[in-house]
């Protein structure tokens, strides 16, 4: 089978890279393990802000999980597992592999604007589902990062004492817990931006189940 053509910003990949399934099977595995994390640290996390919310507002208790503080609580913590060791997984598979530069990488401002603009008007190609454009690869690395940061965050606001250099890095307590809030709230616009994404290419929801 032919290589994938190389494009400005896909240098031609190896032959191997276009059989086999679109995604491999372990890294479908994590996403939906993730995916799962995600909606429970989300969910339980609104019910652990309502019992103190820092604004003046709270969520609607339905939208919440645990049902009360120490229920929520211990959903949190659980979830954080899962989520904590599952995506040190993806991050190690996607080091060791390489597959992070070949997927994610190269990405700047100008081929942002470029894809960007081609998808305001319609004209990305969906073509090659093995391909992220730079809209994608900049979306994907933020959320990995915004994970990261809610982790280390939540790792300051669960043993403040223990980690108290990284709540020093963090500007104390309270600030971490902003923090902590912040990179919530624009995990949660990333979702709701993935999913109208993946609603207009339901393709690529297929082969995020299937492989293929
Ligand atoms: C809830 C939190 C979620 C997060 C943080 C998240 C994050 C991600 C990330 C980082 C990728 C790129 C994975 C990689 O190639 O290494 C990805 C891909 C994808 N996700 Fe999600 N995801 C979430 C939920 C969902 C949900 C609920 C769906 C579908 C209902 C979904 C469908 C997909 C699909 C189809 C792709 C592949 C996109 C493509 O091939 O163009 N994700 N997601």
């Amino acid at each position: 089978m032919m290589a994938t053509p190389a494009t400005p910003d896909a240098p031609a990949a190896p032959a191997a890279d276009s059989r086999g399934p679109v995604h491999p099977g372990w890294l479908r595995i994590m996403h939906w393990l993730n995916a799962l994390a995600v909606v429970i640290m989300v969910t339980s996390g609104w019910r652990i802000y309502n019992a103190a919310p820092f604004f003046d507002f709270t969520f609607p208790n339905g939208a919440t999980l645990g049902g009360w503080l120490g229920g929520a609580l211990q959903w949190h913590f659980a979830g954080m597992w899962l989520l904590l060791v599952n995506g040190l997984l993806y991050l190690g598979l996607n080091l060791t592999t390489g597959r992070l530069w070949r997927k994610f990488f190269p990405v700047g401002p100008r081929g942002v604007a470029r894809d960007l603009a081609a998808a305001l008007r319609g004209k990305l190609s969906h073509a090659d589902p093995r391909h992220y454009n730079q809209v994608q690869r900049l979306a994907y690395l933020f959320v990995i990062a915004d994970i990261t940061v809610l982790v280390l965050s939540g790792l300051v606001l669960w043993k403040s004492v223990q980690f108290d250099t990284l709540r020093t890095l963090l500007g104390g307590y309270e600030f971490a817990r902003r923090i902590h809030f912040f990179a919530m709230a624009l995990l949660v616009a990333f979702v709701a931006v993935h999913l109208v994404m993946v609603a207009l290419v339901p393709r690529s929801l297929i082969a995020m189940i299937r492989g293929k």
